[in-house]
């Protein structure tokens, strides 16, 4: 770690939007979701800011009330591998669902991202809350595993990827043609994981990079889902939208870490944040209005069903209370819906205020650079996140944010002049994982 605690920076690279109704705004690009020239100009836009990494968000089923990002956009280790090719110090984050892959396929796709771009990759587990996935791979919705099962694979699935990912140690290939020795065997590990979930003989077909291991990211915010995070993450992105709420999941968080027997300080954690910047209050101010403006309410009781298994929210009246939905959304988005539950009755609101709440952007980073640059040090300050996720609330936001916020951050000392490393571990101040098979050997032979 620097000497110096300085706040961590992603930017999520979301096509043409998070907002149901954001793509009709004038200054949007309506094919930014598949528009590659885009995303290459937004990652090097990001590392001239000297981010530590952008982040490709992702799922694995649609529907005709889907927002249009999710209609038509990028896999994300492919538009990854193409971004390695434009960029050299940037991180290189996806999301990959341990509910419907093979951890030795993933562990390899990652693997070879993180050769490709020298040690630059970043996995976002996910659990893949919306049952309709199954659908879409040889299963019916019921046969979608329940949240706590979808985490317990997950935990297998981890283990089995870390261990393929220590498959070769890092001196293994010798490549010495005089005495025709490619590889040494005795360097070269199956790992015969035979578990509830996984069998995996090993060992992977590609050697480690750089930086040892991809950088494991994590997003669940339920028990469960907190629980795998203090386990297994070295990153964390939230989504708590207040400074007290987002200090409770912190501390939350590194106290499992550490009762987990693993050092808090290597745990980053990163609310997501969608800045809304003005040269003044009430520019900041009209900007949100144009998107907010954007959204009917059909529109947004379609976005609320997304949380809730895609329920159907028009069957209710919209200025009553919030429905009592009983256990719908709990087998999904969890954290997500338990939240909106909580928030719906103690502010006595009604479904309309919730869909538009949910579905228009947030205002907790709205303002001037300045104001935006004070809150974003006061939570850093406050020990309720070690940097953050920005994604662009409105068009043009990731720009503003580092032509404008960016300098401040770095003026006040909160944020660097230059990386600090060429790989992803090395900036996010994460130490590089021994592999577990030359600890081992070295451990025999000392023994
Ligand atoms: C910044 C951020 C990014 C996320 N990205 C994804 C994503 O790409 N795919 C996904 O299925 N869920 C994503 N999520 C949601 C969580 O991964 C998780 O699916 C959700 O919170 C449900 O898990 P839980 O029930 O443990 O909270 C994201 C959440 C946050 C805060």
């Amino acid at each position: 770690m620097g000497t110096k605690r300085q706040i961590k920076l992603g930017a999520i690279l979301h096509g043409v939007g998070g907002n149901i109704s954001g793509w009709r705004h004038p200054d949007a690009i309506t094919d930014a979701s598949v528009n590659f020239e885009l995303y290459k100009r937004w990652t090097q836009k990001a590392e001239e800011g000297k981010f530590d990494f952008v982040f490709i968000a992702d799922g694995l089923y649609i529907t005709e009330k889907s927002i249009p990002h999710f209609l038509n956009r990028f896999e994300p280790l492919t538009i990854l591998s193409a971004l390695a090719g434009v960029s050299s110090k940037i991180g290189l984050v996806g999301t990959l669902s341990t509910s419907y892959s093979e951890p030795f396929t993933v562990a390899r796709q990652f693997g070879s991202l993180d050769v490709i771009s020298q040690g630059r990759a970043g996995w976002n587990v996910v659990t893949s809350p919306l049952e309709g996935s199954a659908l879409n791979y040889g299963k019916t919705e019921q046969q979608h595993p329940t949240h706590p099962e979808r985490y317990q694979i997950a935990d297998e699935y981890l283990e089995v990827a870390t261990g393929l990912w220590d498959s070769w140690e890092d001196d293994a290939f010798v490549r010495d043609k005089e005495s025709g020795v490619f590889f040494d065997p005795s360097k070269m590990h199956a790992l015969n994981h035979k578990g509830q979930y996984f069998s995996v003989k090993g060992p992977l077909n590609i050697a480690r990079s750089r930086q040892g291991q991809p950088v494991i990211f994590q997003a669940g915010a339920s028990e469960s889902g907190k629980h795998f995070a203090a386990k297994w993450a070295n990153a964390i992105f939230t989504g708590q939208e207040t400074l007290e709420e987002a200090k409770q999941y912190y501390d939350d968080v590194k106290g499992r870490a550490a009762a987990l027997g693993r050092d808090p300080d290597e745990i980053v954690i990163l609310p997501g944040i969608g800045p809304i910047i003005g040269r003044t209050q009430e520019e900041a101010e009209r900007k949100y209005e144009e998107v907010a403006n954007l959204v009917s309410i059909e529109k947004a009781l379609d976005f609320l069903g997304r949380f809730y298994e895609h329920h159907d929210f028009s069957q209710y009246p919209l200025d009553e209370p919030f429905p009592d939905l009983g256990d719908i959304g709990r087998n999904s988005f969890r954290s997500a819906t338990d939240r909106m539950k909580v928030w719906a009755k103690q502010e006595g609101l009604t479904l309309r205020q919730v869909a538009l709440r949910v579905a228009t952007p947030k205002t907790a980073f709205l303002g001037t650079a300045e104001s935006v640059a004070d809150k974003l040090q006061a939570w850093f300050e406050a020990g309720a996140a070690d940097g953050f996720i920005v994604g662009a609330a409105a068009p043009h936001g990731l720009e503003e944010f580092v032509d404008h916020v960016v300098p401040i951050l770095r003026q006040r000392g909160l944020f660097r002049d230059e990386y600090e490393a060429d790989t992803l571990r090395g900036n996010l101040g994460l130490p590089i994982p021994e592999n577990r098979n030359s600890k081992r050997r070295q451990g025999v032979a000392l023994g």
